[in-house]
């Protein structure tokens, strides 16, 4: 066949005909026009009786702009559960806007497209209900063409009801993402209506298909001419990617063009250097253009293999993902196009290459960004199916429900070339009202594949058991968050792909070292911060270098995707009750790295120079005594000085030999044992097998001969499942009929992860014989032990062992004021050095702006760095000064913050105290006042900083 045939498919009640193409007609302006509707709101909290009415009087409201958040501004809720951030995000609140329209346009269809409302958004204009959503994340339009005037003014009233929003998170409040008026003529290409997919890609051809759906919004049978172009990734038309055809669309109906294209020698979109481009949809009527619809579209191929991860454009690349939660710190939910491509320019430094949207639709310039800079997406519709996606008591029916949003969700998105895995849910237990059944997936992923049939569909799953039944039979694939928790799933489906779509919850504070060390992934300080030497990770996962090692032995993974790229507002593990944000982030809340940046940055950059030394070096209390010390780095060695004086070179891979285990095969007996689960399973130093009691209920034992009388003190064990759940005395004897207690610990309260744990017991006892009596089990425990461990002195986790390999680490060094140096090599020669010193006291603050050019929107924004530095300007990683900021020119304040998750200081003040040595100022233009935008920092007793940055208007 002809390739350049017009083939053109009706459907519904469209009748259409194919004429032979025409001459083109002359263009006139008159097409769809889209504008912003982000400026000029009024906006209001609590139910405002009869504010939907076109008269009301809104004078008093507030006037914002949107984006908007009502709920940042706080204030905070000190004795609230951190769970949500504690910020006032539960109400209703209104807003209200007055527009006119040109007389010129009478008879256009006017449509407001939002791109997210929290939540359950009543729209009304001029006093009428013009239309609803009841998801807080999805995209929807409204029709508002019944009940506009194209003479006087109009109102658009939006009421907004967050009080039956369920959420695991920080939700935002009001219309957070903006708003577009749509302005068409009554035929045009529908909304999300140009569908463009690449059946075919090689290297010499690719095969466009161009579905694009067109209305006909008045009561006689229209005639028009629509003709799509193919523009190149320089704007250029692409030879022989232009045809045209005539169809007919009968009274109120809509037809759908079907045509196919062939580009020879296509750019591809990829991870690197993407290429972009443009489906051109025109539609004349009677010689006139009555719209243009530009579909941006990519041209790769991809694939989720079983065996051998992703491959994108015929090569496998190794997934090296974060999720990102909706919120943008200090500027909560609002989204700026800015501040996201921050995030992603943050997260590529790092070697990010895959985003998920964890857990819900993001806003669509997320992935206009992921187009333009070559991230692959795994674009999630839910958390759960539950409240989190606005089903209020498990109304209304699942089916309906799904279908509807799925089909917003799809439509809106399947033209990016960044997404790769639809998600239908995260983390969704099986069964009961909302739960997971074989049914439910399935109809989940047909209604998603009803819309693209050219992506996988996946979720994010978590309970291992729940792949010994056909749950997830119709999907393409499953992303499994955390500890392995893949394996079950993989031995029964070995020809399904996988993706590891949560790893590494670990959990760091910017800025906060403790000592010792913690021995246990889960010893947190009792200071409500986490320890940022990077050992902790919460209970039911790992600390990043163990999820390199995994993702690199289990190569049929397509790559982890990180428990979080940036800290965000809510979930504040393992201190939920007293912080209001995340310890999760690679980067903390305003987007300032933390030290695990540099580590994974080590390990996802490998062509890329990273020397990072931790902790900082100022420790007045610590002179003489021990602080560790760790490089990230990408090289394989590094040689560390301390004051000139070298501290040795470490090489990666070389773990430390600790103290001998006087435990490790020797002779065990227990009271009772299950088959193949014998006593020397304890202490063999295999932690895949282990001992168990035969019988359950209390009075069991386990013990070993240590074969000699030793002096004892330090015990390692690691239980099957969660510590919490176990009871014991630890008894030692020289001789086994005398025994002395050395440890008694109980059960404790709410357990919260079930999977093996370590404990460990500071001793001191002169032994042979070493007894665990288990006194209490709980949680349908039994007595079962997969190490036991007998030490002379403290020893380090096993668990840590790990570290070794993707970090260089001298442990013993001996703090001494002054310099700290870290000169790092690959393969033998040098790839660059690093240096921390012991800062003087806070003399002067330091301004350091992302940008200093910016644009005149009105929603353009610049994150100033605030610093706090000595005389010889060197940071001071301790300083907590309250800084004061003067802002003189076209900018406001968009928020501060300085990333401490206990702090409850307003994200919106001319404020902030500095959080280990550091904070951020985010500031945001003004629309159409360009010029100097002069910022002064202060802070008592120090100099002052100032910066000046540029708003320019756009040309
Ligand atoms: C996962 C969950 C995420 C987040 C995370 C924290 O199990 O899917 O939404 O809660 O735990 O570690």
């Amino acid at each position: 066949m002809d390739p350049r045939r017009i083939a053109i498919v009706a459907v519904g009640v469209t009748a259409m005909s194919i004429l032979a193409a025409q001459a083109r007609p002359a263009d006139t302006p008159r097409g769809r026009r889209a504008v912003s509707f982000n400026a000029g709101w009024k906006f209001a909290k609590g139910n405002q009786t009869g504010a939907e009415k076109a008269d009301f009087d809104d004078s008093t409201w507030q006037a914002v702009r949107l984006p908007h958040d009502w709920a940042i501004s706080g204030p905070f809720n000190p004795s609230e559960n951190g769970y949500a951030g504690k910020l006032p995000w539960r109400g209703e609140g209104w807003y209200r806007k007055t527009f006119a329209l040109d007389k010129a346009d009478s008879g256009r269809r006017v449509y407001f497209d939002f791109d997210g409302v929290m939540a359950f958004p009543k729209v009304y204009v001029n006093g009428q209900l013009a239309g609803q959503w009841d998801y807080g994340y999805m995209s929807f339009r409204v029709d508002a063409t019944p009940h506009v005037k194209f003479s006087g003014p109009n109102v658009i009233a939006v009421y907004v009801d967050t009080r039956n929003h369920g959420t695991r998170w920080y939700p935002g409040a009001g219309i957070y993402r903006k708003v577009t008026m749509t302005l068409c003529e009554p035929v045009h290409v529908a909304h999300w209506g140009t569908f463009v997919t690449t059946p075919s890609v090689d290297e010499q051809a690719a095969t466009v298909r161009v579905r694009s759906t067109v209305e006909n919004h008045r009561g006689t049978e229209a005639e028009a001419v629509a003709e799509v172009v193919l523009l190149g990734p320089a704007g250029q038309p692409v030879a022989d990617g232009a045809k045209e055809a005539h169809i007919v669309l009968p009274p109120n109906g809509t037809g759908v063009l079907d045509q196919s294209f062939v580009i020879t020698g296509p750019q591809r979109w990829d991870i690197v250097g993407p290429k972009l481009y443009t489906a051109k949809t025109t539609v004349r009527m009677d010689g006139k253009v009555v719209d243009v619809d530009a579909t941006p579209f990519g041209i790769r191929t991809f694939e989720f293999t079983a065996n051998d991860g992703f491959h994108l454009n015929g090569r496998r690349v190794q997934l090296y993902g974060v999720n990102l939660h909706h919120d943008h710190g200090p500027l909560g939910s609002a989204f700026y196009t800015r501040a996201m491509e921050r995030q992603l320019e943050i997260m590529r430094d790092m070697g990010v290459n895959a985003i998920r949207t964890s857990h819900n639709p993001p806003a669509p310039e997320l992935l206009d960004l992921c187009d333009r800079m070559g991230f692959v997406v795994w674009d999630e519709a839910f958390d759960k199916w539950d409240g989190t996606a606005d089903r209020v008591r498990g109304e209304p029916p699942l089916p309906e429900y799904a279908e509807r949003q799925l089909r917003n969700f799809v439509m809106r998105d399947r033209n990016h070339p960044c997404v790769v895995v639809w998600s239908i849910g995260n983390e969704i237990g099986a069964g009961g009202r909302e739960g997971v059944t074989p049914e439910r997936v399935k109809f989940m992923s047909e209604f998603v594949r009803q819309y693209d049939a050219t992506r996988p569909v996946g979720m994010g799953c978590h309970i291992p058991g729940m792949a010994e039944q056909p749950n997830f039979d119709a999907l393409d694939l499953t992303g499994w968050n955390y500890m392995r928790r893949y394996a079950t799933y993989r031995q029964r489906y070995p020809d399904k792909p996988i993706i590891y779509s949560e790893s590494a919850s670990a959990l760091s504070t910017r800025g906060f070292y403790e000592l010792p060390l913690p021995n246990r992934k889960s010893e947190y300080s009792r200071q409500l911060q986490v320890n940022s030497y990077d050992l902790n990770a919460a209970d039911w996962s790992d600390i990043p270098d163990a999820e390199f090692r995994l993702m690199k032995d289990d190569s049929f993974v397509a790559g982890e995707l990180v428990w979080t790229g940036f800290d965000y507002l809510g979930e504040p593990t393992p201190f939920s009750r007293e912080a209001k944000s995340s310890y999760f982030g690679i980067v903390d809340l305003c987007g300032i790295p933390k030290d695990r940046f540099y580590l994974y940055r080590s390990y996802w950059r490998p062509d890329t120079t990273t020397v990072h030394i931790l902790p900082h070096w100022n420790w007045p209390d610590r002179v003489g005594q021990n602080v560790p010390v760790f490089v990230y780095t990408n090289g394989d060695s590094a040689e560390l000085f301390l004051n000139g004086k070298s501290l040795g070179r470490r090489q990666k891979g070389v773990v430390p030999k600790g103290p001998a285990d006087f435990a490790r095969g020797k002779k065990a007996t227990a009271g009772t044992s299950q088959a193949g689960h014998d006593p020397a399973h304890a202490n063999d130093g295999d932690k895949d097998s282990r001992w168990c009691a035969a019988a359950e209920g209390i009075n069991q034992w386990w013990q070993v001969d240590l074969g000699d009388v030793r002096s004892v003190r330090y015990l390692a064990i690691e239980f099957e499942r969660e510590e919490k759940n176990y009871g014991y005395q630890i008894k030692a004897s020289t001789d086994a009929s005398t025994w002395q207690t050395i440890v008694s610990k109980s059960t404790s309260r709410s357990p919260r992860w079930g999977g093996p744990s370590q404990v460990f017991h500071d001793v001191d006892a002169q032994a042979r014989y070493v007894r665990i009596e288990f006194t209490q089990l709980q949680g349908g425990v039994w007595a079962s032990i997969r190490g036991f461990s007998v030490y002379p002195e403290k020893a380090e986790s096993d668990y840590y062992a790990v570290t070794y390999t993707y970090r260089l680490r001298w442990n013993d060094v001996l703090c001494e004021p002054g310099e700290l140096k870290a000169v790092a090599y690959k393969d033998g020669a040098k790839i660059g050095e690093a240096v921390m010193r012991t800062a003087d006291p806070p003399a002067a603050l330091r301004l350091t702006p992302d940008r200093e050019k910016l644009k005149a929107t009105g929603e353009d924004l610049c994150y100033v760095l605030v610093e706090a530095m000595d005389e010889r300007e060197t940071l001071c990683p301790l300083a907590d000064n309250l800084v004061r900021f003067r802002i003189d020119g076209p900018a406001d304040i968009a928020g501060v913050g300085n990333g401490n998750p206990l702090s409850l200081e307003p994200f919106q003040a001319g404020h902030r105290k500095l959080f280990y040595g550091k904070a951020m100022l985010i500031l945001r233009t003004k629309e159409n006042h360009s010029g100097m935008v002069n910022v002064v920092a202060e802070s008592d007793g120090l100099a002052p900083a100032r910066v000046t940055v540029q708003s320019e208007s756009e040309m």
